[in-house]
């Protein structure tokens, strides 16, 4: 069942976007090569407390921390741990937050210390189709319209554009109808949604280098890409309006999500 969220239910929702923001600004600081990803996680799970608020994933269907941290060829669901990040890598930090019941999701890529060239384009352009697909949230406008949006900046650049993890409707649970699809299918043409005043979504794309085929570790939760080349995610929580797009996890929503150059030697 798809449900639309109110003016007050969308204002709860911005407050539990408010503290992803912050978290990212947390994650600007610290992350770089030395620090492990079981340390950022940490240190977002204190800023959510001490918050007030709740991490939407720890314990959901078990999951055991607050924050996916997806390292290179992780995809998604990556589990924070010991490891310890090195020059070039590239981090994703996905994170939910729960403020009076009501959840934000997103997710970032961040480079840590230099990163080469192939790396910094495959983020810049996942940024970009996550951008696209935000765009395309109008009123009227089909999810399709997303789908193509975001799936025609991967290909531009002939990436692998991830198709079996997807985008979701998102309020009271962190996973709600409708899936939110990163590139046009037939089941998606067959039963594509019209785009209504109070839909809240999560758009997030993500891009591979090579094969847009993953794989499940044994783990039971990090995707990984079939061929262990670098994989890049972005995620915003979007509510659509009369007046377009509202970025719930942005602090503006002109504000660029990815601004890195690449080191001269790839
Ligand atoms: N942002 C992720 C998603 O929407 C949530 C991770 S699932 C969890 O798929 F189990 F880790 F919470
Ligand atoms: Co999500």
């Amino acid at each position: 069942m798809v449900t639309f969220k109110s003016k007050g239910e969308i204002a709860k929702m911005r407050a539990a976007g408010d503290v992803i923001v912050r978290i990212f600004e947390l994650c600007e600081r610290i992350v770089k090569p030395g620090v492990s990803t079981g340390e950022v996680d940490a240190q977002v799970d204190t800023l959510i407390r001490d918050s007030g608020n709740r991490a939407s994933f720890k314990g959901y269907m078990g999951y055991p921390a607050s924050i996916c941290a997806s390292v290179n060829e992780e995809v998604v669901h990556g589990i924070p741990s010991e490891r310890v990040l090195r020059d070039g890598d590239l981090l994703t930090v996905d994170v939910g937050v729960i403020h009076q019941g009501w959840h934000a999701d997103a997710a970032r890529s961040y480079a840590v210390g230099a990163l080469n060239t192939e790396r910094t384009e495959l983020a810049q352009a996942t940024a970009d189709g996550l951008d696209a697909g935000i765009n395309a949230c109008q009123v009227g406008h089909r999810l399709s319209h997303i789908a193509r949006a975001v799936e025609a900046e991967g290909r531009r650049r002939q990436y692998g554009v991830v198709e079996q993890y997807v985008g979701h409707g998102i309020g009271t649970a962190l996973h709600e109808e409708p899936q939110v699809p990163n590139l046009v299918t037939p089941a998606l043409l067959r039963n594509d949604m019209v785009l209504r005043p109070g839909l809240v979504i999560a758009i997030e794309p993500m891009f591979n280098l090579g094969t847009a085929e993953t794989r499940t570790k044994s783990d039971g939760w990090t995707v990984v890409t079939k061929d262990g080349r670098c994989s890049a995610h972005f995620e915003d929580t979007v509510a659509i309006t009369d007046d377009g797009p509202e970025v719930l996890t942005r602090r503006n929503a002109k504000d660029r999500i990815w601004n890195v150059t690449p080191r001269s030697t790839s």
